[in-house]
């Protein structure tokens, strides 16, 4: 058997990572500032990471969710404390896309209600639901249903003009737009959005599986706009790469017996990761670390007058170049440094394992020097 050929793949096998390292099978060393995709929060291998999951192995790997896992409410309660939710409830799944997925079950069980409303070069991910919200048509199937209205960002008369029409249940909109190439909504955006969910008794739901944990400096993008969500969605960097996903709900939201379900979700491994991941982020600091670089970062790029354009905070940014996607190929190639791509391939996104260091900021802005300087 084959695999089946979806992903364009760069030709690198990594076999081994360490911090914020990769290292292919010949000992090419490789600067992580992609993180996998945002999922490398507390960098490759953390040795506490490693000694967590590793115990939690020994003692137990799995049970169904029909039995008591204590540390499952561990996590809940951690989790709840980190990011300023403490009062509400955490349903565990595996992925991100799954994250969505009940979300938006739940606002549409919540309101009795069917339509969600989703913004351009909104990505949510690949299951059904997932794309009804993604505005990337090559990825949705027949079967994944057509007709979606994809309103522009930050226009809130738009989104007043359907919450009007009376079937909606709820606004999913991402922290930081991540596919699209990091665009942030702006502050008086989503706060608007709050008011007219409250008015309208939609649910606003914000998916934080690529901005979320700790990523730009606080623990979900959408606190820099000091609103609270009435759902949010967490995946990626909460496992460090263990596959596990959340959905935080509000308590207003009434759960009963059978009303979502996984087999995987909240396994022991997976807590056991997303624990580790939490610890990490509190004993060494990593918010205020994401801060203090993502500020380094954006204020050195902007320094190089190649760059045309900086968005997002903390550690997840995005740099338009002329040129991009020349110099992105060139700093895997030559520099052996990873970064992101976007939907606009002239735009690198940046998304490095949160406990990266002056150092290595300095060794990725050298690299975009050098090469913006001989590529353009
Ligand atoms: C904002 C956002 N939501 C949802 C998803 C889907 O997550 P997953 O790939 O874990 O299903 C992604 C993945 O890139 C994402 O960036």
């Amino acid at each position: 058997m084959k695999l089946f050929d979806v992903y364009p793949l760069f030709q690198i096998e990594p076999v081994k990572a360490e911090g914020c390292y990769v290292y292919d099978a010949e000992g090419t060393k490789y600067l992580d500032f992609y993180g996998g995709h945002a999922v490398i929060s507390i960098g490759h291998t953390h040795p506490h990471y490693v000694q967590r999951v590793e115990a939690q192995l020994e003692k137990i790997a799995f049970y169904s969710n029909s039995v008591i896992i204590p540390i499952q409410k561990e996590l809940s309660e951690k989790l709840g404390k980190m990011s300023g939710y403490p009062d509400y409830n955490l349903f565990l799944i595996n992925s991100g896309a799954e994250a969505i997925e009940n979300a938006l079950k739940l606002a549409s069980f919540h309101t009795d209600k069917p339509r969600i409303l989703a913004f351009e070069k909104a990505f949510h991910g690949r299951t059904s639901g997932g794309l009804q919200v993604t505005d990337y048509p090559k990825m949705r199937a027949p079967f994944n249903g057509s007709g979606q209205l994809f309103l522009p960002l930050n226009d809130l008369v738009a989104v007043e003009n359907e919450l009007k029409k009376g079937d909606v249940a709820g606004i999913v909109i991402e922290g930081i737009q991540g596919v699209a190439g990091i665009v942030e909504p702006h502050h008086d955006f989503l706060v608007g959005l709050r008011k007219l969910a409250d008015e309208y008794h939609a649910v606003l739901i914000l998916d934080e599986v690529q901005s979320g944990c700790a990523r730009t400096g606080k623990f979900f993008a959408h606190q820099h706009a000091g609103i609270q969500a009435d759902l949010i969605t967490v995946a990626k960097g909460m496992g460090n790469g263990f596959p596990i996903g959340g959905v935080l709900i509000h308590p207003k939201f009434k759960a009963s017996s059978g009303l979502l379900g996984t087999t995987f979700g909240g396994n022991h491994l997976a807590c056991a990761a997303a624990m580790a991941v939490l610890e990490v982020i509190e004993q060494e600091n990593l918010m205020a670390n994401a801060t203090i670089l993502g500020d380094y970062l954006i204020k050195k790029l902007l320094e190089i007058k190649q760059v045309k354009k900086i968005t997002g905070r903390g550690l997840m940014i995005g740099v338009l170049l002329e040129g991009g996607k020349q110099v992105r190929d060139n700093l895997l190639s030559k520099h052996k440094i990873f970064t992101g791509g976007a939907s606009n391939p002239d735009i690198l996104r940046l998304l490095p394992p949160l406990n990266i260091t002056k150092l290595e900021c300095d060794m990725l802005l050298e690299a975009i020097r050098e090469e913006v300087s001989v590529t353009l």
